[in-house]
This record gives structure tokens, C-alpha cells and sequence, in this order.
């Protein structure tokens, strides 16, 4: 399993999985490495999830992702869950150790934040005050990741409260709790604006919210890549702001889950970003 001529298997694991653009993303990889491999998809409704993940090791994957409903069922059927996964309270890729153990991590907030620094090099978590709209569970990885990368303050915004304080709790102090209706004064003095509600989103109502308070200097990022530009960030570049969409986080989420699983850190090439563009 561990040589690296084997054919080495990874895939998804979710219900469903069909919507996925993850095979798209590690296939280009494996054949522009000539790694002989694949990633394929395996749709797992919840009450099959544990003989799922027991069966991954017995199969030979070499890993997998993890999404929707599993992220948080998948966490007492692995060996080891790493600490950032544990404080964000979801797993979005499992690892085979080479003794066959299973060990889970979530890249998501992670490649979130690097598809930010790769828009805007000078960026960095600790360049000022965040906003965070939303406080699901996409929103739960982005300030958790933010708050491990070094950030000193956090404005969380969501519609229900409670949610938003579940993140301070499980997060620390950085993270300051808004109501929505604060989050258009909540923009003073922000260096990234992150919308992490479903807001925006095609088929979903719109994001009402004002610009005029945001600094010209904010990054501003969308979780959200259907579609490709939120009504918030196309007004966001006309005013002049940096914006980022949620492709990014995918594409940049991969790289390290396919260099644990096949051994080489891959890059995020022209050609990538075109095989992707042209699934939508
Ligand atoms: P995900 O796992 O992608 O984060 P989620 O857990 O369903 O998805 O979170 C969706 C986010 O969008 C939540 O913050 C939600 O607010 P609530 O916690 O109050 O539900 C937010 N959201 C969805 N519809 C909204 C609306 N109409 N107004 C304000 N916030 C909304």
C-alpha cells in the first residue's frame, strides 16, 4: 500500500456526492504527475457511514474526503482527529497511516485563508479586524483556522445568536459575538470581509449588506462559488476591494489531502482552474 507504484485509491465520502468537483480537481493531479490512481466518489447514506470508514483501510484507499452529513458522524469512527479539526468540530479529510490507522483533519479554513493570501500576498490574518457573516459550520472552520493562523480579533455575525456563541466558546476571546442586524457597523476598521452564510448563493435570497462603511484597503471573500461572483462581490471590485470566491478554498483545501495521500504537494495551475471553470 505504501509503494508508491501501487494504484492508489482516494474518493469522497457523502450523501450525495454527485454535485462534487473534488474528482476533477485530484484527477488532474494524479495524471498531471503520472501517478497511477484515481478519486472517485462514494455516495454513503448516514446509517452505512461506520462500515464506510471501517471498510477504508480493508479497501487499500489511501484516504478520503469527507462531506456533508458526515463531517461531524465521522469523528468517533477515527483513530486520531488533529486539534485544529477538533476546535472547528468537523473533519473534511481522513488520512491512512501506514499501520492502517485512520487520522482526520479539516483543510477547509485553511484554504480559505490561502486562497486570500494568494489574491492578496500583503494580507495576513493578523492584518486587522475580521468579519465573519454566518456561524454554520463552514463558517465555524474559516474562524477557527483564522484564529490558529494568528488573528486578533473576529466579529462573528449571524442570524441566530446562539450559534455565533458556540464559536466564541469553542474558539476563545478573539472571537467578538455581533447580532445581524450589526453587521454594516461591524465594517469599521475590518482588513476581510467573509461571508460564510448561504446568502448569495444561486436560489438563495440575497445578502443585504451596505459597503459604504468597509475600508478600500478589506479583502473581501465568498465561500460561496455558485455563482462564481456574489451580488457582494461584484459590488465589493467595483468599489476598488480585492474579492475572493469560493473556488479557491476547494482547489486550495486539495493540496495538502493529495500530498498525504499520493506524496507530492500539487499546484494550483492555469489549466486546473480551467478544468474546474468548465464543469459549471
Ligand atoms: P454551512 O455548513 O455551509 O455553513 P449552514 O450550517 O446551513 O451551512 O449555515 C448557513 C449560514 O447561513 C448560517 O449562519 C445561517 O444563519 P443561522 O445560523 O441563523 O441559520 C445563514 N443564513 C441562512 N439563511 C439566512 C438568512 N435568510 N438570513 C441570515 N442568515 C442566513
Amino acid at each position: 500500500m505504501t509503494d508508491a507504484k501501487t494504484f492508489g485509491i482516494a474518493g469522497l465520502l457523502g450523501w450525495p456526492v454527485a454535485h462534487s468537483r473534488s474528482p476533477v480537481i485530484h484527477n488532474h493531479w494524479l495524471a498531471q504527475h503520472g501517478i497511477p490512481g484515481r478519486y472517485v466518489l462514494f455516495p454513503v447514506p448516514p446509517e452505512k457511514l461506520e462500515s464506510a470508514v471501517r471498510g477504508i483501510a480493508a479497501l487499500g484507499l489511501r484516504g478520503c474526503n469527507v462531506t456533508t452529513p458526515h463531517k461531524q458522524a465521522v469523528f468517533p469512527l477515527l483513530d486520531r482527529v488533529d486539534d485544529l479539526a477538533r476546535r472547528i468540530g468537523a473533519v473534511n479529510t481522513v488520512v491512512v497511516e501506514k499501520d492502517g490507522t485512520l487520522t482526520g483533519f479539516n483543510n477547509d479554513g485553511n484554504g480559505f485563508i490561502q486562497s486570500l493570501r494568494d489574491a492578496d500576498p500583503k494580507w495576513r490574518p493578523d492584518s486587522g479586524p475580521i468579519l465573519v457573516l454566518g456561524a454554520g459550520g463552514a463558517a465555524r472552520a474559516v474562524v477557527a483556522s483564522l484564529a490558529a493562523q494568528g488573528a486578533q480579533e473576529i466579529r462573528v455575525a449571524n442570524r441566530t445568536l446562539d450559534k455565533a456563541q458556540e464559536i466564541a466558546d469553542a474558539v476563545g476571546a478573539v472571537v467578538k459575538v455581533l447580532p445581524w442586524e450589526a453587521r454594516e457597523a461591524a465594517l469599521d476598521g475590518i482588513a476581510l470581509l467573509a461571508n460564510a452564510t448561504s446568502l448569495g448563493m444561486t436560489g438563495k435570497p440575497t445578502l443585504e449588506m451596505p459597503l459604504d462603511r468597509l475600508p478600500k484597503s478589506a479583502l473581501v471573500g465568498d465561500l460561496i462559488y455558485i455563482p462564481p461572483e456574489t451580488p457582494l462581490l461584484a459590488a465589493a471590485r467595483v468599489r476598488g476591494n480585492i474579492t475572493v470566491n469560493g473556488l479557491g478554498l476547494l482547489l486550495n483545501q486539495a493540496r495538502p489531502a493529495f500530498n498525504a495521500w499520493f506524496g507530492v504537494m500539487p499546484e494550483i495551475t492555469p489549466a486546473l482552474k480551467k478544468a474546474i471553470a468548465a464543469t459549471f
